[in-house]
């Protein structure tokens, strides 16, 4: 069958490398895809979030299955979209419907669902506009550090940790009275600060039934040692040796779970992966975020771990019947490091041309922001590539990892050294 990936980063060239590899694949196509993606499929120079050109393309391809990278397409109703026309009904989406990407979309929504359905996270109060005079009085009240989070999509900006009552309440009459993430931070969600180790838990579910993906653990600071300014993440582990057996049957039993049940008894359809971001605090897991989407750079650690056919998967989600489809994972640890460009996540410049990367015999390089240009290929963003080992132990693959991501080469380039050491 025909595949189209929606994306162009790290995430989607791993999609693109794991789908590849199915005996049940024809044709891979990824829109807009990068410099990378073309070795494993066809680039199609499409948006994202060109609803209309994505199905026309589809449709003209034969194209099946449809999986969504990011989550913007899906919180702007990529699936919908897909439902409401006769002619694309057959095309499956995988990523859930507008309603069910307010896990993401909406902090807020994704509080609610929680409280209603028992799921642990961090206790909380939602302010806006109206009631902003109240929010300030309830600071007072909170411990520190606080946590103010913007009820929409916010790039990843819109979460902020406070260390004094003053500061609290100036962020909090910036985010609602002078609107500094714009519409997102109109509603704030004011929360209690967990503290712990995060972990990344995975899920694919068809609305049904579901499996639970391998978890990860992602870098997400600029700096060694986990310092310095946040980034869309700069490596990532997977398995994560302190989210043992035991810790993972109450992921399951207390979130997985109910959350999949609890989309169900809500009415809301839900094909697709959900991510969950969440605190492991003295042994018990605790919610910090959903996302509606894979990680990144965290899919590059967890599709490399899984054995089965992922089309055969996602062909599960797309008829409900995910339960009959056959899944197993490998015991062999996965660690990803992340090349940037110089000065990211602040400015940085683009168009370096990138060599060496043929040096790289015993990882793979996932490109992430790369553009070819003849026969060179350029750097184009700030995660530039994602290079990803596997091997028999964390220590063997967190060494192989970084001493490939030091092989290549271009101007400006940096990389954190110590990913995953801290594990050791
Ligand atoms: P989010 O955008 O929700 O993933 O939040 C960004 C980061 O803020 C998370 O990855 C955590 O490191 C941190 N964070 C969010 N909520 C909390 C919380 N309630 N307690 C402690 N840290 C938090
Ligand atoms: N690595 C975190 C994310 O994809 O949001």
């Amino acid at each position: 069958m025909n595949i189209l990936i929606i994306g162009s980063g790290g995430r989607e060239s791993a999609f693109a490398y794991k789908i590849s590899q199915s005996p049940k694949l024809s044709k891979l196509y990824i829109a807009p895809g990068n410099a990378g993606t073309e070795q494993y499929g066809e680039n199609v120079a499409l948006k994202v979030t060109d609803f209309e050109g994505i199905a026309d393309f589809a449709l003209k391809n034969n194209v099946e299955i449809i999986v969504v990278g990011p989550e913007e397409p899906l919180v702007k109703g990529i699936h919908d979209f897909f439902l409401s026309r006769e002619d694309l009904k057959g095309i499956a989406v995988i990523g859930p419907q507008q309603e069910g990407a307010q896990l993401e979309g909406s902090k807020d929504f994704s509080k609610e669902f929680m409280i209603r359905h028992d799921i642990p996270t961090a206790a909380f109060k939602s302010f806006n506009k109206s009631n902003l005079e109240e929010g300030l009085a309830y600071l007072d009240t909170q411990n520190l550090p606080i946590v103010l989070k913007a009820d929409g999509l916010a790039q990843g900006k819109g979460v902020l940790i406070l260390e004094s009552y003053d500061e609290a309440k100036a962020e909090l009459k910036a985010m609602i009275s002078d609107s500094k993430f714009g519409a997102a931070s109109d509603v704030v969600v004011v929360e209690e600060f967990l503290k712990g180790i995060e972990l990344s838990v995975f899920v694919l579910t068809d609305g049904e039934n579901y499996k639970v993906l391998p978890s990860a653990k992602d870098y997400k600071r600029i700096g060694e040692g986990d310092t310095g300014l946040n980034t869309g993440g700069m490596g990532s582990v997977s398995p994560v040796p302190f989210a043992d057996q035991a810790f993972l049957d109450k992921v399951e039993s207390r979130i997985i779970k109910p959350t999949v049940d609890g989309l169900k008894k809500d009415g809301i359809p839900y094909k697709g992966f959900i991510f969950i971001g969440l605190m492991n605090v003295g042994g018990d897991p605790y919610v910090i975020e959903y996302n509606v989407r894979m990680g990144d750079p965290e899919t590059e650690s967890v599709l490399v771990r899984i054995e089965s056919d992922l089309v055969d998967l996602l062909e599960g989600v797309a008829k409900v019947d995910l339960d009959k489809r056959s899944y197993t994972v490998t015991d062999k640890t996965a660690a990803t490091v992340v090349i940037v460009s110089g000065g990211y996540p602040g400015n940085y410049e683009t168009g370096k041309v990138i060599s060496n990367m043929e040096n790289v015999k015993e990882s793979i390089v996932f490109h992430a922001g790369t553009k070819q240009d003849g026969i060179n290929v350029l750097t184009a963003g700030g995660r530039v590539l994602a290079v990803t080992a596997l091997e028999d132990d964390l220590f063997s693959a967190l060494q192989q990892a970084t001493a490939d991501a030091g092989r290549i080469f271009f101007e400006g380039k940096y990389f954190r050294t110590d990913i995953g050491f801290d594990l050791i």
